[in-house]
């Protein structure tokens, strides 16, 4: 696997490879890998002739300068995990490669990054489509691949993708879970012994909506999953919404044959998890 720290290194690569007719996908992280950035490699290495990884911990998606200096960063050992995921590059730019100057191309998408997320990170997704914007032009993939468990974060790099018509197919991946339910994230390690063991009550309570979602209201079904996971004094739900799939909107009512989402935040120590699940 070829480590590129630099635009120019990485563009040595795929100039020749794009010449040779090479489809190439594209996988973003911020480090700390673990399955659930995998199996996106994975899924990359099995549509495409060669897999672009990239880790750069992106300083204008944090609203909390102490979070962004908390962030793992464990760059031996995601080059590892790359590596035996099938990865043939991995782009790895110092904040200066990346931002040269601080001329950003700002993006506005409305709705889709106000609800949710968006009240409590805000300008996260602005920061976050303004470095996915430039990683396309600088991979220039075929193929770029996102988990569904930011579904939010999908969602807008959907739009930003239309918008811009790069012409990438944007591929949305399932969600790596633990064996007993827990969503993978690099957040996990924030959790102590005891929330750890009751962190699977989120998943399960999304799970109690899905299967609710055709026979009940909309409101008893969020009563019920919020008395679910706060029945553990250590979790606070932040939000609980059922929304459209495409526009984020929350829906009063489940519709046969729309695409609908359970997306929810909740609060630990010192932590926040995010889970959702398809209604
Ligand atoms: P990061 O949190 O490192 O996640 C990188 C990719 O892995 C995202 O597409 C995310 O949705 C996906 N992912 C995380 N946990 C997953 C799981 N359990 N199962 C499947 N996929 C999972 O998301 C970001 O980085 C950044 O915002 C980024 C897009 C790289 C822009 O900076």
């Amino acid at each position: 696997m070829i480590i590129a720290h630099t635009i120019s290194l990485l563009r040595d690569f795929l100039d020749s490879a794009i010449q040779n007719g090479k489809s190439i996908g594209f996988v973003p992280t911020m480090g700390a890998l673990h399955d659930g950035h995998k199996s996106l490699i994975e899924l990359a290495k099995r549509n495409n002739d060669l897999v672009v990884g990239s880790i750069f911990v992106n300083p204008t998606q944090f609203n909390d300068p102490k979070d962004l200096l908390n962030y793992p960063r464990t760059p031996e050992l995601d080059y590892a995990v790359l590596e035996s995921a099938g990865c043939d590059l991995v782009f790895s730019p110092t904040v200066d490669e990346m931002y040269p100057d601080d001329q950003l191309l700002e993006l506005n998408f409305g709705d889709l990054e106000t609800v949710m997320e968006g009240q409590f990170r805000p300008g996260h997704f602005k920061g976050v489509a303004t470095v996915v914007s430039r990683l396309f032009n600088i991979t220039t993939p075929t193929r770029a691949y996102f988990g569904e468990k930011d579904f939010q974060q999908l969602a807008v790099i959907r739009e930003m993708n239309r918008r811009l018509q790069t012409g990438i197919e944007i591929v949305g991946c399932p969600t790596l879970r633990e064996a007993d339910g827990l969503a993978m994230s690099s957040r996990n390690i924030h959790l102590n012994a005891e929330e750890r063991k009751m962190a699977p009550l989120i998943y399960k309570a999304l799970l109690f909506a899905q299967n609710y979602v055709r026979s009940e209201e909309l409101n008893n079904i969020k009563t019920e999953v919020k008395l679910m996971i706060e029945s553990f004094e250590g979790f606070k739900v932040q939000y609980l919404e059922f929304v459209h799939s495409e526009t984020l909107q929350p829906i009063s009512k489940w519709q046969h044959q729309k695409s609908q989402r359970a997306c929810i935040a909740v609060l630990t120590s010192k932590t926040r998890l995010i889970d959702n699940v398809s209604l």
